[in-house]
């Protein structure tokens, strides 16, 4: 899809867009803002003009107070006094919370209950485990007024040993002879015989870093106590029903008494997944504790520091191969650094595991996951929960394979994957038959398209008659597995009401965070009852609505919602159609929704005025749906079975230059095709595609976490934390949808995920500096290159490759 294609951006639809679909007849009038219409996203010119309301931007209520959150500035220590006389009567300051004050369960943990809100200040508990670990709360008449009392605090510590890195991580584990989680692992095959039997091997570690969100809005909470104490939470959240259960549980209430709204975050990116619920659990406390509305909201440094990030991951792995080039068995073994807690680690590091193999057929292998503590902030879900540091890992292998070999990476490449549709099915090491392969296809379209043949000779020249500047060239396929892997999560609610002028309000329990989900489930709904998009208004997400949901996370945002959305379209429409035809005396087959009109039999009505006749004939126009996805079924204990209903595909290509005297680098180009099933909204999936990977290129670049020997995260600002610019995007950028993506598995309007899987075609541009640090070694030895591949470590490797190390 190239620029003209998308331009349509007048809002719903429009003259013109029919043809852009080509499964769409182009006669055939249509409804403006339907399914696979590239729709401008709702809010997006509200969100460049400012107009867009953020949890922030909610008028606040008079005598609202102010929340601030003292950290621990030590990454262990038993606390052995804590005076806080001195906050409490600092002026403005209304009230000083501890553990002490918690009614309920001093937790806000997604799982495993070790997260809490304020450390116990007696006995065992009385330790904090990270520099950043919240100690206490101030709420007071403004946030500077809460920060100076803040700093009056009086507290004492005993330290403790600390470990902070994957290195300390191990030792303790070890002395300890105990891991912060149980290992895990997955088995296919004989690999130890495999791997003996095998002509080549190709062995190596690659460490792959964490990574910040760096949502543009931070973290924020605004609580107002209500009647009988229940209280009224607006938070910044990807997850409103566990906000809702955590704030419940802290107060001793049952979630009925609680309430969780949003209606959009600037950005969540996994990072809002477990956090929220800790913020919105100290602003409800202070808002019960006082009978006034608090807000606590973050800024830019302590939100870096108090929140959790992508998991670093150390891979071991040993691959043995064919001639050329086949893998025949491999053994990757995850150190997954977890923090303090176990947050969602035990899913991150399992969804590591299931995309070790990428889009591979491994034939025989083994993943071995430890999941360790350090005394670091717990880490937490990120774009690709634990899948992208998996398949760092098996494509930093790939190209070693290629090097030992001396063959073409991306012929190494496709040697290796999935059997294609139709063929015999290979199966993945969590015994899942891969069914729906199209990897082969999409590479084979993007070598083409992209010219890699052509420019893989071209950076040959280039490189031959260049000294300093040296190019590299790269071609990574993309598996992504669609479905939350525990296989609960996988159900969704929605709400739709259509009130007597036709008009629609929508409701469900996924969450805006940009990635333009509430028009696409909008568009389904508009579809479905054939109306204008304009006539159905997308709505906050609140608890009160829609219960008990999932996180909106695991991409699987739209397949669930837009089915759910669906489902209660579907019965109202249904009652409808029962309805006109008892009254007209017509088959129901011959009540046949048109776009804003409705035939019954030979009349033809607008959908507005069958709505209101409809109405008067006491027809209930509101229902609920439910959706649940279906085929779904993995025993973690087994570690066998099928946990993703499908997955999603992709492939990129980058080309970069690197500078070998600073190791400072350019992406030049990049072609990206990649499957989206049939789009819902191809405007919409193209920005998530080009999002996705800007991000994931951030992640293996330029951003990088760094820790000091005290447990203390240096990096906690945009001046040292470098996420890419606009000035980063390649000057040459090519992204297509794949025409032929049509999702095989019964999706909605047969569309496919793409939250996530973007994110990890950045692999191609850390492949291609590994290409070009090779060349400035004169292919003379496989550089050691750990991701980030900051300029710094692209020029260590670049001094280790010209020195023959
Ligand atoms: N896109 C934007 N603009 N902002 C975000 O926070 N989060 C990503 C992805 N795309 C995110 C985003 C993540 S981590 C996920 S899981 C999906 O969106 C969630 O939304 P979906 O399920 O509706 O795709
Ligand atoms: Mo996304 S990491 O599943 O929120």
């Amino acid at each position: 899809m190239d620029e003209t294609r998308i331009q349509d951006r007048s809002g719903a639809g429009g003259p013109g867009l029919a043809e852009l679909d080509e499964r769409a007849p182009s006669h055939a009038p249509r409804i403006r803002g339907g399914v696979a219409s590239p729709t401008v996203h709702d809010s997006g010119l509200k969100h460049v003009t400012g107009a867009a309301r953020y949890t922030d931007d909610e008028p606040e209520l008079p005598g609202t107070l102010q929340v601030f959150i003292a950290m621990s500035p030590k990454a262990h220590a038993r606390i052995t006094r804590l005076d806080l006389a001195a906050v409490g009567d600092a002026p403005g300051v209304a009230v000083v919370l501890t553990a002490a004050d918690i009614p309920g369960q001093n937790d806000y943990s997604p799982v495993f209950g070790d997260d809490p809100i304020f450390p116990p200040l007696t006995g065992d508990g009385a330790i904090v485990q990270y520099v950043g670990q919240p100690l206490f709360a101030v709420a007071a008449e403004t946030e500077g007024a809460a920060r100076a009392a803040a700093k009056l605090a009086v507290v004492e510590y005993e330290d403790l040993p600390a470990a902070v890195s994957i290195d300390d991580a191990v030792t303790h584990a070890d002395e300890a002879g105990a891991d912060l989680l149980p290992a895990y692992e997955m088995r296919l095959g004989d690999v130890g015989a495999a791997l003996e039997a095998a002509p080549g091997r190709a062995g190596g570690r690659v460490e792959v870093g964490g990574q910040d969100h760096f949502y543009l809005e931070g973290q924020v909470a605004y609580a107002v106590p209500m009647e009988d104490g229940d209280v009224f939470v607006r938070s910044s959240t990807q997850h409103p029903s566990e906000v809702q259960h955590n704030v419940a549980k802290m107060l001793g209430l049952p979630d009925h008494a609680v309430t969780v709204e949003l209606r959009r975050m600037g950005g969540g990116f996994g990072g809002k997944e477990s956090q929220p619920a800790l913020f919105a659990a100290v602003a409800a406390l202070a808002a019960v504790k006082t009978g006034r509305p608090a807000k606590c909201r973050l800024d830019r440094d302590d939100d870096m520091e108090m929140t959790g990030k992508r998991h670093e991951v150390r891979i071991d792995y040993d691959l043995g191969f064919a001639e050329d080039g086949t893998i025949l068995a491999a053994d990757f073994a995850h150190v997954v650094r977890c923090g303090y807690s176990s947050d969602l680690s035990a899913a991150i590091a399992d969804r590591a595991m299931f995309h070790a193999d990428n889009a591979y057929d491994l034939k025989a292998a083994r993943i071995n996951s430890r999941r360790l503590k350090t005394h670091t902030v717990s880490n937490t879900a990120f774009r690709g929960f634990g899948g992208p540091q998996g398949m760092v890992g098996i494509e930093r292998a790939m190209d070693e394979i290629a090097f030992l070999t001396g063959l073409d990476p991306l012929d190494v490449r496709k040697r290796n994957f999935y059997p294609a549709v139709g063929a015999e099915p290979a199966t993945t090491p969590y015994h899942m038959k891969v069914t729906d392969c199209v990897i082969g296809e999409i590479v084979a379209e993007l070598e083409a398209s992209s010219d890699y043949r052509a420019r893989r000779e071209a950076v040959k020249r280039f490189n031959a008659g260049s000294g300093v500047l040296k190019k590299g060239l790269a071609l990574t396929p993309v598996k992504f597995g669609i479905s939350f892997t525990t296989t609960h999560l996988n159900q969704a609610g929605a709400l739709v009401h259509v009130y007597k002028d036709g008009s629609v309000h929508l409701n469900h329990g996924g969450t805006e965070m940009g990635q333009g989900l509430f028009v696409k489930v909008a568009q389904v709904v508009a579809e479905e009852f054939q109306i204008d998009l304009d006539r159905v208004k997308i709505t906050a997400t609140t608890t009160a609505k829609v219960p008990n949901t999932s996180a909106t996370a695991a991409s699987s945002g739209s397949d669930l919602n837009g089915m759910a959305a669906q489902a209660a379209a579907r019965t109202i429409k249904d009652r409808l159609i029962a309805f006109a035809a008892t009254r007209y005396h017509v088959a129901p087959d011959q009540v046949v929704f048109k776009p804003n009109r409705v035939l019954v039999g030979n009349m033809e009505k607008r959908f507005s005025d069958l709505v209101g006749e409809a109405y008067l004939a006491r027809v209930s126009l509101s229902s609920t749906g439910f959706y649940a996805t279906p085929e779904i079924d993995y025993d973690r204990e087994a570690a066998s079975g099928r946990p993703f209903y499908y997955f999603a595909y992709g492939a990129a290509c980058s080309e970069v230059v690197v500078d070998t005297l600073t190791g400072e680098y350019r992406l030049l180009r990049a072609d990206i095709l990649h499957d989206v099933g049939r789009s819902l909204n191809p405007a919409i999936d193209m920005g998530q595609i080009e999002g996705g990977f800007i991000q994931g290129m951030g992640w293996l670049t330029t951003e990088e976490l760094w820790w000091n020997d005290k447990g203390r995260l240096m990096t906690h600002a945009p001046s040292t934390y470098k996420i890419p610019t606009a000035n980063d995007r390649p000057d040459d950028f090519r992204i297509a949808i794949w025409e032929k993506g049509e999702n095989r598995s019964e999706t909605v309007y047969r569309s496919k995920a793409v939250g996530e899987p973007p994110f990890m075609l950045a692999i191609s541009v850390f492949s291609a500096l590994t290409d070009a640090v090779i060349a400035a070694g004169e292919g003379k030895a496989f550089p050691r290159l750990d991701a980030p591949a900051t300029p710094e470590r692209v020029l260590k490797a670049v001094e280790e490759v010209r020195d023959g190390l």
